[in-house]
């Protein structure tokens, strides 16, 4: 019997509901596989925690979550505690200290739901944003000075270095080539970012040549949101700095029908640490303790993990019942549904009971 031990943080807002619902689902799986068993701990950190502990997490959490084969992580965010502290004490903490220097992104038309575009077909929205997940403009360098004052000053700096764009580069091809299009998109902004991202330019044209099998091609950024809206059919793999995907992969999600379907793996490709998987959507808390949150973000998020541990088959029977769902049409109201979480849920278990072991 394979194990795998599993650090659950469902942080605030809908977090702790969706990874109850992840965590259900997962546990089903594998009782049905028989093959492997998933061992979580809980880690009750977050905002709440925060207000009685004056931390995000533990002071030792890092060095508590080290030995774990995966994170599986629900959000963080909540009117008590301001977003740049508990987003720093918490999952850019773990994000940043665990070296997960690649963010997945998938996004695709799943079956049943109508996106907002007409598409030619669903299949035109298929792609993957491999988002830069340590450095860019998230690398938390700046200050201010002359705090209050009219003449204060703030500074936001972004880091781009040859080694931390290379190996994002790698990783990008390493993935375009395992997709069936085998298509790269360099996003960037050298026309006006004529430093950093020229070094991302350049660098992936060097790094290309090591990918013969790969085709590639560039945008701007700012072009690049027209050509997801316009021509989603032309892209496939989209590599770009963190901030930049990150303002991407919100349009993606909701051009392939809801952020509450959305996914995302922050990972250590040299699996030096434990990768952390977790929705993309955060923590909703107007919509918390309502049961209606979208758990399908998360299911799409525990194939991810599933994945990462090697365990592919499992991975692809979920995807199948999250796929039955979403095509019987048990729809939360991000979807224009009425059905609650406990609802898709029951959906997604119901419809792996029916899916073949392969
Ligand atoms: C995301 C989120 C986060 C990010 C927020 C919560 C800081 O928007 O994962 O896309 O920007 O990284
Ligand atoms: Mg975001």
């Amino acid at each position: 019997m394979r194990i795998h031990r599993i650090a659950a943080i469902p942080g605030d807002g809908i977090g702790t509901e969706v990874i109850a619902a992840g965590i259900e689902v997962l546990e089903a799986l594998a009782a049905a596989d028989g093959g492997f068993a998933l061992q979580f701990e809980h880690f009750p950190w977050g905002s709440a925690w925060y207000l009685s502990h004056g931390r995000m997490m533990d002071e030792d959490g890092l060095e508590r979550l080290r030995g774990f084969d995966a994170i599986f992580f629900g959000a963080v965010g909540s009117l008590e505690v301001p977003d740049h502290v508990s987003l720093w004490g918490l999952r850019l903490a773990i994000c940043q200290g665990f070296d997960q220097y690649a963010n997945v992104r998938p996004t695709r038309v799943l079956p049943g739901i109508d996106p907002p575009l007409r598409l030619s077909s669903p299949a035109d929205i298929d792609w993957v944003i491999v988002r830069e997940n340590s450095e860019g403009e998230y690398s938390g360098q700046g200050g201010r000075s002359h705090r209050g004052l009219p003449e204060e000053v703030a500074t936001e700096v972004s880091i781009f270095t040859r080694a931390g764009v290379e190996r994002i580069h790698r990783f990008a091809f390493e993935l375009a080539r395992g997709r069936p299009r085998r298509r790269l998109t360099l996003v960037t902004k050298s026309n006006a970012q004529r430093h950093g991202l020229v070094l991302w330019d350049e660098v992936f044209a060097q790094v290309a040549r090591d990918f013969p099998d790969v085709a590639t091609d560039k945008v701007l950024v700012d072009a690049a949101t027209q050509r997801m809206v316009l021509k989603p059919g032309s892209l496939d793999v989209m590599v770009a700095t963190n901030l930049h995907a990150d303002i991407l992969s919100d349009l993606a999600a909701a051009l392939s029908g809801s952020l509450g379907i959305a996914p995302t793996a922050n990972l250590d490709p040299l699996r030096r640490y434990p990768s952390m998987f977790e929705p993309i959507h955060g923590s909703a808390w107007d919509i918390q303790g309502k049961g209606i949150a979208n758990p399908i973000a998360t299911f799409w998020t525990a194939v991810m993990m599933l994945d990462h541990l090697g365990e592919a088959g499992a991975a692809r029977r979920l995807m199948r019942a999250i796929e039955a769902a979403t095509e019987a049409r048990v729809f939360t109201p991000d979807l224009g549904g009425t059905a609650r979480s406990a609802d898709v849920t029951r959906a997604v278990l119901k419809a792996l009971r029916r899916v073949p072991h392969s």
